[in-house]
């Protein structure tokens, strides 16, 4: 294996391979290898600079290959196809002076070319085997060909569906965010590809949900809310973090030392490297902290390690040194955690063991029949039935009509950040239902409406290639031809909602609604009078309260990725019983947010069961229930809770409690339930949440059958983080609730002493 590095290496894995532990070997080999380094050489290390959009072909540019060979780049991003990544590797490996190998990542967020559900979806599985296995496949696929970082998970908590980035995330709440984290971590891991874990930090909370917006936060909610899920992310090992856009009291994640140094470093223990967003540090200039000579010094003296994309690093930090402005050590120390990552990831036993994509047999590894197909079954997981008034499932006779401009559109099925996707080759709802019913009933098909009436404002939703190719039909035509064939047909099935690139990043809506062309589709085929269900496209919480209320039946299948229109048509069929949770809370109206479950009480709230009272907390206009509240999700099966059951009603400090509930399947379907578990803190030194999830677990139960669930609670998970970032578990009284969502009211209460 040492025959493929260079000489230089070669040299020093020899002398130190008489080193015993792989972390102290490691320790000796970069210490060894950064005493031949120049200044230049560590500043490259640093340097993650733009090789252009989504590159499919050898890179084009000499100027990145002159630059890799003169030792000016640590890695690069968004390349892709092993022929041409092993090309620039060999130009690292073989022509730079100390042959260090390059570290190529990608943003390979929920899937390479087999794409999962996009992860808010995914989150709503609840089943984070499910998670980490989607992120193992997806590492698998990008680590045979070339990838060795990618650029996720995203564990950005949020709890404003006008922020289009919510598609990229888990939701709204801390736990389920930290769990979803894990197991994604775990994912990547488990396939030996570094995950980063973005966007560090608070990028879920700018303000009005518009993308790249400020963000101002009390400490208390940092620590408790939008915190955990980095934490549990640098607990379950990741080795590298992308700081966020935004700023942190006043100061942007990219030069915040407080965030990058006193909470990542010092508190969690954090040893990998961070790295910028895309020209985070240049925005600094933007954010009126300094020119750009000043703010790469902040950034690099914050604890930034590497510079994505602006070139701050490569042209100023030479001169910082020569100032006195950065120190030669923690130069050293950036370079080192670089080092370190390729070390760990054995490029430098084997700078191309990333490229394993052999041209001959393609599909061997990526976008196997084997990855599909789970693929398909986890889609299947993630989908919501939001209303089914015993339209679903449906029968596979008579004839369907599939109909809206999201009923056959292969390259809206993968949603967003999906860039090594086959768009093309994605299952469309049309192509599933068609499949799924083959010689057994007649399916017909309508576009029935462009996606927007406005045209501009559809090119702007519709980037990245995935348009909804607009119909030179006018929209009464559209409509006309879809009544006259929705009224030839037994029941209809309604592809309606957002397209892919409508969330996302850079794509925060204010209004998110259904679009109006698409809702006066839908009240046309109601008027045929037949059974209806709606397939609703979403990577956000949208608001819908009037459609809720007309159609029968409602299943949410967000993007759902290569095999959406399978996955689709085995849900609609019943072969899946739909088993999905929502993981965001849905408001009724845009004025509502942010709306989340695990509000505080406040001073003056509601009154049981009021929906207006004058001096309360509420609005004059709506009511301060949400339209669907987190947690909720229904099946074709029943199920019914016992009360809860509590091993002691007085817990000690270092106790723990088992708490559990009978769950029966009163239905005739077998099915899961996402059996979700919460507490209330009645009583606090600070205020604290009306709820809080502190457990789920996605239980199968046949038809008739019952079981007992049970949770261990352990005292230490009772308490919350403090404005100082210290973590106290107070006692006193807690109110524990087991339940089928965030509304549940079956509890039992107990004392922490
Ligand atoms: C996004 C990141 C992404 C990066 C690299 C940025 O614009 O905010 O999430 O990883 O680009 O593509």
């Amino acid at each position: 294996m040492k025959k493929l590095i260079h000489p230089i290496l070669l040299f020093i894995t020899l002398i130190l391979s008489a080193c015993s532990s792989r972390e102290k070997e490691m320790d000796r080999f970069v210490k060894e290898l950064m005493a031949h380094m120049t200044v230049e050489e560590k500043i490259g290390q640093l340097n993650l600079p733009v090789t252009g959009e989504i590159v499919t072909g050898q890179l084009k540019s000499s100027d990145v290959s002159n630059r890799v060979r003169a030792g000016e780049v640590g890695g690069l991003f968004n390349l892709k196809g092993t022929e041409n990544i092993r090309a620039i590797q060999r130009i690292a490996v073989e022509e730079s002076r100390l042959g260090i190998p390059l570290l190529i990542g990608m943003d390979v967020i929920h899937g390479y070319e087999t794409v999962f559900p996009i992860p808010l979806g995914l989150s709503c599985s609840w089943d984070m085997e499910a998670v980490e296995i989607m992120a193992e496949i997806s590492g698998i696929e990008a680590g045979s060909d070339g990838i060795a970082w990618t650029f996720s998970p995203m564990v950005d908590v949020s709890r404003d569906p006008r922020w289009g980035r919510v598609s990229e995330g888990a939701g709204e709440d801390p736990y389920l965010v930290s769990q979803f984290a894990k197991a994604m971590v775990r994912g990547y891991q488990n396939a030996g590809i570094l995950p980063c874990v973005k966007h560090f930090a608070l990028y879920g909370a700018a303000e009005g949900g518009r993308d790249y917006n400020t963000v101002d936060m009390s400490r208390g909610r940092m620590y408790n809310v939008y915190l955990p899920p980095f934490k549990a992310a640098v607990e379950e090992g990741a080795g590298s973090f992308m700081a966020s856009f935004n700023e942190i009291d006043g100061v942007p994640a990219t030069a915040n030392k407080w965030l990058l140094t006193d909470v990542l470093r010092k508190q969690w223990g954090f040893e990998g490297f961070v790295v910028s967003d895309y020209t985070g540090i240049l925005e600094m200039v933007d954010h009126g902290i300094g020119n750009i000579e000043e703010v790469s010094y902040r950034a690099l003296n914050a604890g930034l390690d590497m510079d994505m994309v602006s070139e701050a690093f490569s042209s100023n930090i030479k001169r910082g040194l020569e100032k006195g402005q950065i120190s030669p050590k923690r130069l050293d120390e950036a370079c080192r955690k670089i080092l370190e990552a390729k070390y760990r990831l054995g490029l430098f036993d084997d700078p191309y063991k990333f490229c394993r994509r052999n041209p001959e047999t393609p599909d061997s590894i990526i976008y196997s029949q084997a990855h599909r197909k789970e693929a398909r079954r986890i889609a299947s997981e993630s989908f919501v039935l939001l209303k089914n008034e015993s339209i679903l499932p449906l029968k596979k006779t008579g004839t369907i009509a599939v109909i809206g401009p999201l009923a056959d559109t292969r390259e809206n099925m993968a949603g967003t950040w999906s860039v090594a996707a086959r768009l093309g080759e994605c299952r469309s709802v049309l192509d599933g239902i068609r499949s799924a019913t083959e010689g057994k009933a007649k399916v017909l098909y309508a576009k029935g409406s462009n996606l927007v009436a406005d045209e501009q404002l559809e090119q702007r939703a519709t980037t990245f290639g995935r348009a909804i190719p607009r119909d030179g039909r006018s929209d009464q035509e559209l409509l006309l031809e879809a009544v006259s064939i929705a009224s030839r047909a037994d029941v209809i099935v309604a592809a309606l909602g957002e397209a892919s690139e409508m969330s996302g990043e850079s794509s925060s809506r204010s209004d998110i609604s259904i679009p109006d062309v698409q809702v006066k589709l839908l009240e046309e085929l109601l008027k045929c009078g037949k059974p209806l269900v709606l397939v609703l496209f979403n990577g956000r919480p949208l608001t819908m309260e009037k459609e809720v209320a007309l159609v029968p039946a409602l299943l949410d299948v967000w993007f759902g990725g290569s095999e959406s229109g399978d996955a689709i048509a085995d849900v609609l069929f019943g072969d899946v019983n739909p088993s999905g949770k929502l993981t965001m809370t849905f408001p009724k109206n845009v004025g509502q947010i942010p709306i989340y479950y695990s509000h505080k009480n406040t001073g003056r709230p509601l009154g049981e069961g009021q929906w207006f009272q004058k001096f309360r907390s509420n609005y004059l206009d709506v009511d301060n229930d949400p339209l669907f509240p987190f947690g909720f999700g229904l099946s074709y099966t029943r199920f019914e809770y016992g009360s809860v059951q509590l091993s002691t009603n007085n817990l000690s400090q270092n106790e723990s409690l088992e708490a559990s509930v009978v769950l029966s399947n009163t239905g005739d379907y077998d099915g899961k339930e996402i059996v979700q578990l919460y507490v209330r803190d009645l009583v606090g030194s600070v205020t604290r949440p009306v709820k809080e999830l502190k457990g789920f677990q996605k239980v199968f139960l046949k038809a008739g059958e019952s079981t007992t669930v049970s949770f261990h609670l352990n005292a230490s998970e009772l308490g919350f983080y403090k404005a100082n970032g210290t973590y106290f578990v107070e006692p006193g009284e807690f109110e524990l609730f087991i339940g089928p969502s965030s509304t549940t009211v079956n509890s039992a209460k107990f004392l922490l002493n």
